[in-house]
């Protein structure tokens, strides 16, 4: 089989020591489809780098058909057709994800560009580094040649803290919870919603009480990331990872007929959410391409809380608009 090229930023980093393995060992594409890993770090981390190239030489993935390691964007991106943009500088305590726009943004213009020039015109591309839904927005704008609708922000890891939690509470295993909805910017004022959720196939709010539901199970999910730093001293990795491979993989291989996931895409002004900013959205995936859930209902408690998210989404927008 013909090696897929897939290439990661930031591959030095915490949330790509956790990502790079797992994709070396299949876990993405399976056990027969030979990968190529284009790994892409800053130059002062060349030696780490090389260091974790060596790793996954020694692992003697069966999978593992080649690394590359470069901090050159063109060359790590080159023909590449999955790409996870994870590479930026991560929170600390007291930090809010925006407060990272000023020094993260400028990396995803420039990576906008290069994924413009080299990348597989059918790449799919996912971006990690926060504050992760204006970076894809950027990312998208510097890659006009490029179709928007492969990008998206991950807001999985979002989505699945909140069937865990959900199952958690009723005490059933994860994989009795479906159609969970995360509306986001990928901040404290994203909305998990349980509305159309079910448990065992019954409504998951007649499961739950109100109480619970808006006093507990919303605000959790909403500062989890937080509540990792203050007990970890360093953001999410291990969780990342794991919800950077479930996207991707949904985004290849589909969602299940009776199901769907939380994927931040370009907004179309689906649910009245402004047309150009990237919003997490409920979706199915079906040969590779995603379309946000049609038709659900929004009441006024999800109206309020939906217009919260994107009024910080416009905001964000409003203060990169140098690099769009
Ligand atoms: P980290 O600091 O451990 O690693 C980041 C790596 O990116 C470093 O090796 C750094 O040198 C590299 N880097 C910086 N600029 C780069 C550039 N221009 N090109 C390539 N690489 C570059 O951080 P981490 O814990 O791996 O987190 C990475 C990002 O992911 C952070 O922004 C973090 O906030 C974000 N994150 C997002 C989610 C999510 O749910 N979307 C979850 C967890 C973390
Ligand atoms: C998370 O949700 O864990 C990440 O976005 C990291 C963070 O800064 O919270």
């Amino acid at each position: 089989m013909t090696p897929i090229r897939i290439a990661v930023t930031g591959a030095a980093g915490r949330i790509s020591y956790s990502l790079l393995f797992r994709l070396a060992a299949g876990d993405l594409l399976g056990p027969d489809q030979p990968v190529i890993l284009q790994l892409l770090d800053i130059e002062p981390m060349a030696k780490v780098l090389q260091g974790v190239a060596l790793e996954l030489r020694d692992c003697a993935f069966p999978t593992l058909h080649d690394v590359v390691v470069s901090h050159d964007p063109h060359q790590a991106f080159a023909e590449a057709e999955i790409v996870f943009l994870v590479g930026a500088r991560p929170r600390g305590p007291g930090m809010a994800r925006k407060d990272l726009l000023k020094v993260n943004a400028g990396i995803f213009a420039e990576q906008g560009k290069a994924l413009n020039r080299v990348v597989s015109s059918d790449a799919r591309i996912l971006v990690v580094g926060n504050p992760v839904n204006t970076n894809t927005l950027i990312t998208i704008r510097n890659a006009p040649d490029l179709d928007p609708r492969h990008f998206a922000a991950m807001t999985r890891l979002d989505h699945n803290r909140a069937v865990s939690l959900l199952a958690g509470r009723c005490q059933v295993a994860v994989t009795e919870v479906r159609r969970m909805t995360i509306w986001e910017n990928h901040s404290a004022t994203q909305f998990p919603d349980l509305t159309h959720a079910l448990v065992q196939g019954r409504p998951a709010l007649e499961w739950v009480d109100q109480e619970w539901y808006e006093n507990d199970f919303i605000p959790v999910v909403q500062h989890r990331g937080e509540n990792v730093i203050e007990l970890e001293g360093r953001s999410s990795a291990g969780s990342a990872a794991h919800a950077a491979i479930e996207h991707m993989r949904s985004w290849i291989f589909g969602t299940p007929a009776d199901d769907w996931v939380s994927m931040a895409v370009l907004s179309d002004g689906s649910y009245g959410i402004s047309e150009g900013v990237v919003f997490s959205f409920p979706v199915t995936v079906k040969e590779r391409e995603f379309e946000i859930v049609p038709g659900l209902e929004i009441d006024a408690f999800c109206r309020e809380k939906l217009a919260l998210t994107e009024q910080e989404l416009l905001q964000e927008r409003e203060a990169v608009k140098a690099l769009l």
